[in-house]
């Protein structure tokens, strides 16, 4: 699917371009938003070349990459990186990983939750996927408020899962089912 343009009364997703290198750079040069994450701060130039595999990734058929900018609804403002990752398929399966982050000085404004609604529109509506995950570090509070939030279930932990700063990393896997999970909170919402 490209483009993908979805609108929430907070936040949009769009499709990068290669001028947002630096709004994205706000948000991943910062040692708070990457604190939990399996990178150290990025500069513009990794910025830059990030969003250029970003930008060509897109337009892969099929589509597997889905890194989408997080814009402020109201002024356009990109504000966060949003991204869904198609894993590979093997027949029956159709899943995908899930990942958020957003400029420090727009947390808990409740955007990163319209996000994640968004995404789940993306995965489940557009997509037709089963099933869509996150994996967090055991550390990461926020992220565990925002997918329980979502209505993801903690599903456990998975050993060793990442090497971080020279070690072996644990992360928490969440999820959340397009049959029952995702309908059944789309209804009452
Ligand atoms: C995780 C992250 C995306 C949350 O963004 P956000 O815009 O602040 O989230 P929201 O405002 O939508 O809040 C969602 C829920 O999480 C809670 N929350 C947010 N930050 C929190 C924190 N630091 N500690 C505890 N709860 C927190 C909110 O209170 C809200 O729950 P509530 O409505 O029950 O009160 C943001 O903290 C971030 O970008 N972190 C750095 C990158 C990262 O860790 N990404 C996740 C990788 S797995």
């Amino acid at each position: 699917m490209y483009p993908v343009s979805l609108t929430g009364d907070g936040v949009a997703l769009r499709e990068f371009t290669a001028d947002d290198v630096d709004a994205v750079l706000e948000v991943y040069d910062d040692p708070r938003v990457v604190e939990h994450l399996s990178f150290e701060p990025r500069n513009r130039d990794q910025v830059a070349a990030m969003l250029s595999q970003v930008i060509e990734a897109a337009r892969q058929e099929p589509r597997t990459e889905y890194s989408l900018a997080v814009a402020d609804s109201a002024t356009g403002e990109v504000i966060g990186f949003a991204r869904l990752a198609v894993d590979a398929q093997h027949p029956g399966q159709s899943s995908a990983q899930l990942g958020f982050a957003s400029r420090a000085d727009r947390w808990r404004e409740g955007l990163a939750a319209e996000t994640g609604w968004l995404l789940f529109q993306l995965g489940f509506e557009h997509l037709d996927l089963h099933r869509l995950w996150g994996a967090r570090s055991p550390e990461n509070t926020a992220s565990a408020r925002l997918m329980t939030k979502l209505g993801m279930v903690e599903e456990g932990r998975m050993r060793g899962h990442l090497r971080v700063r020279g070690a072996w990393r644990d992360s928490i896997i969440h999820s959340i089912l397009e049959d029952d999970d995702w309908r059944s909170a789309r209804d009452v919402q």
